[in-house]
């Protein structure tokens, strides 16, 4: 026994030590400032997009925020402004460009203008997106081509604009809102779960690509958070669903997800599922049983279908 703790098992505690002491500093470390960092944040004129917009302004970030609507990003810029007055921390108020990230010809342009605010980006935040219901069999092509051209090439295009920039001064951080439906495809939301798991793909490749340049990517899956995206998304002719679904009423707040995110950016954060357990364990299921996980998922779609007319 003693030949064992002496030759063995004293380098298998100590290396067990260390890292446990490694992943202690990791949680204490104080993570990246963000007073006077510029921080670009999508779809900022309402839900998450716009908690994100409140928790960076409160933390000193000077903001660009990006939306299809000036009149509402103004709206937004008077209340972020109001709500830091007499406050003792140093805020910005807010630039902001106004673009449709649907059309991808513009977003190069919009990149410039986003530059031109105050020189560089220090974090980009990918979270405008829209979501979708339907049937795959009455879903047309066009929607599937307009989501994907919202949640993916929209934001691809944007951070390809940007990535230049950071690559040059060897500094940046890379954020995408992606879904815990970038990882789990459930029946009747096709066209949004497939234009996240792309997301997912490509922002993966892009950390891997990144490292080298010291620039940072992560990835945030949240679960449903209580923002109007089920009333915004689009169904299969391409008009808008107009409901507010229980499962988003009931979701996340979407100040605790923007806190969330505030803390994956300081954290540098790789990877960040922000579900619920059961969806979370979904995601485990769908590689360890996916039989499992196809017949749970088939049975879903059989209680949701809508009885057709023949
Ligand atoms: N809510 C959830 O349950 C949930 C769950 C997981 C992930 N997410 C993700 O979270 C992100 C934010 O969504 P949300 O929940 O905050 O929904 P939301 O309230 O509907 O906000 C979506 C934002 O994206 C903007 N947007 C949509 N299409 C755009 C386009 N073509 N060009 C520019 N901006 C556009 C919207 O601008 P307008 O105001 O002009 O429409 C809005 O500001 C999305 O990526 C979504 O997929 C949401």
């Amino acid at each position: 026994m003693e030949r064992v703790m002496g030759g063995g098992l004293l380098p298998l505690v100590l290396a067990g030590a260390v890292l446990l002491l490694y992943r202690v500093l990791v949680r204490l470390r104080p993570g990246a400032a963000l007073q006077d960092a510029v921080v670009v944040i999508t779809g900022s004129t309402s839900g998450l997009g716009k908690e994100c917009a409140r928790v960076f302004h409160a933390a000193g970030a000077r903001l660009v925020l990006c939306g299809r609507d000036a009149a509402r990003l103004q709206q937004v810029v008077q209340e972020l402004t109001a709500s830091s007055a007499g406050t003792q921390k140093k805020t910005y108020t807010p630039s902001t460009v106004t673009f449709d990230l649907a059309n991808t010809a513009t977003v190069d342009r919009a990149a410039e203008q986003i530059l031109n605010c105050y020189g560089q980006v220090d974090v980009l935040i990918n979270n405008a997106g829209i979501s979708y219901r339907g049937d795959i069999l009455d879903t047309h092509l066009s929607v599937h081509r307009e989501v994907m051209e919202t949640n993916y090439f929209g934001p691809v295009a944007l951070t390809q604009a940007l990535l230049p920039s950071m690559v040059r001064r060897r500094s940046g951080h890379i954020v995408v809102i992606s879904s815990i439906q970038g990882k789990i495809a459930i029946p009747y939301r096709s066209a949004y779960a497939a234009s996240k798991h792309a997301t997912q793909a490509y922002f993966d490749c892009l950390r891997a690509e990144m490292e080298c340049y010291g620039i940072p990517v992560t990835v945030v899956s949240p679960g449903y958070i209580r923002t109007n995206l089920s009333v915004n998304a689009v169904t299969g002719d391409g008009s808008k669903y107009g409901v507010m679904d229980k499962t988003t009423a009931m979701g996340r707040d979407p100040g605790d997800v923007a806190q969330a995110v505030l803390k994956a950016v300081r954290q540098k954060s790789k990877d960040v599922v922000l579900a619920a357990p059961l969806p979370t364990l979904a995601v485990y299921l769908r590689t360890l049983w996916p039989t499992l996980f196809f017949k749970l998922m088939a049975s879903r779609a059989r209680k949701e279908r809508k009885p057709k007319e023949e």
